[in-house]
């Protein structure tokens, strides 16, 4: 197999993958836009599902995938190819037979990247987070998106300093808003070339079925952990948003203690302002994180609360914080 082939993913479907009505909706749209050959962009905030979508689609699309992270230090040739590392040629003369002339030389070997090997294969590229690439580094692809030629250097060899893009290949382009650090404005030429759906944070019932099939927490459990995240994120005093990762993590770590949020109503507690505020502060923002864990607290207090319908003491609980079975009872009223 040639060396260039090892960037190539295969498409396959995500096994805890979720497909809500949302998600369904989202997918079929981007699906029409590529079939009628327009190149997809999932613009939104972190955590809106933006690089799996990418990949579910791409898996819809049934084609190799080639996937490219965008970055700072990206050149042109990170994504074209250049020349990396030498071949060495080596003639063997024997044409009179007791004089042996050898002759080596080194030659500069071009070694196609993942850009010009899903152009020239008709791949699906996944270019995530292109604009965190400078736009410079990025402008190869006005051409391949609109003319459907791509302008090779001239280092590469071969005849024709163009390569036609096979009509199978595909692009979906991920980024996140332009307030994001390390974003690059994306240029508008390159805008202009592709179709960009706008994604925001998952609807109530993505954002359950998310968190549940990511943590095997029973449905109860992990509505609660989503009305906490919800409400904090609703109530517009985050830095940061906290996402359906904030969701994922808290869920995740009851699942592995096999706790549930009644039953260790202060780790549960804890562990939701651990998570949460340091999902919505910058490192060193004290003052948000405080408050961030005062929302947290009644947000929490709430949920356990409103539930069962009764007020569980959570700051006067024992100290490893997880009630027993009889406590619980109490507490509920049915001792
Ligand atoms: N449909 C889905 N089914 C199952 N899990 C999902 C689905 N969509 C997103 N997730 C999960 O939600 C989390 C966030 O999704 P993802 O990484 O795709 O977001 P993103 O928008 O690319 O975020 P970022 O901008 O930070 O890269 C991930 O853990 C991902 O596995
Ligand atoms: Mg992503």
């Amino acid at each position: 197999m040639i060396d260039e082939m090892t960037t190539v993913l295969e498409p396959a479907p995500m096994t805890d993958f979720v497909e809500t009505k949302y998600i369904k909706d989202v997918t079929n749209r981007a699906l029409c836009y590529i079939k009628a050959g327009f190149p997809v962009h999932f613009r939104g905030p972190s955590g809106t599902g933006k690089t799996t979508l990418a990949m579910h689609i791409a898996s819809k699309i049934k084609r190799p995938v080639v996937m490219i992270h965008g970055d700072e230090e990206f050149t042109t040739s990170d994504l074209v190819g250049g020349e990396h590392g030498y071949r060495v040629r080596k003639v063997v003369d024997r044409f009179i037979s007791r004089v042996l002339k050898t002759e080596e030389d080194m030659v500069k070997r071009w070694v196609d990247n993942r850009l010009t090997v899903a152009c020239k294969y008709g791949f699906t590229l996944i270019y995530d987070e292109f604009t965190r690439s400078r736009p410079e580094a990025n402008n190869i692809l006005l051409s391949i998106l609109q003319e459907k030629m791509m302008d090779l250097p001239v280092g590469r060899g071969g005849e024709d300093p163009y390569l036609r893009v096979d009509p199978d290949f595909t692009a979906i382009f991920t980024s996140n808003p332009e307030e994001y650090a390390g974003v690059h404005r994306s240029q508008d030429a390159l805008r202009d070339r592709m179709i960009t759906m706008d994604l925001d944070y998952f609807d109530y019932d993505t954002e359950l079925a998310v968190t549940r099939a990511k943590s095997k927490l029973s449905r109860q459990d992990s509505r609660i952990i989503v009305n906490i995240v919800r409400g904090l994120r609703e109530s517009g005093k985050c830095e940061f948003a906290p996402t359906v990762r904030g969701c994922i993590m808290i869920a995740k770590t009851l699942k592995v203690q096999n706790l549930t949020p009644v039953r260790a109503s202060n780790m549960f507690m804890q562990m939701c302002q651990d998570i949460l505020a340091s999902e919505t502060s910058r490192v060193g923002s004290k003052t948000n994180q405080d408050r961030v864990k005062d929302i947290v607290s009644e947000l929490v207090a709430k949920e356990l609360g409103t539930r069962k319908n009764i007020n569980i003491p959570l700051r006067a609980g024992k100290a490893d914080g997880i009630l027993s079975q009889e406590e619980v009872e109490s507490l509920v009223g049915a001792k």
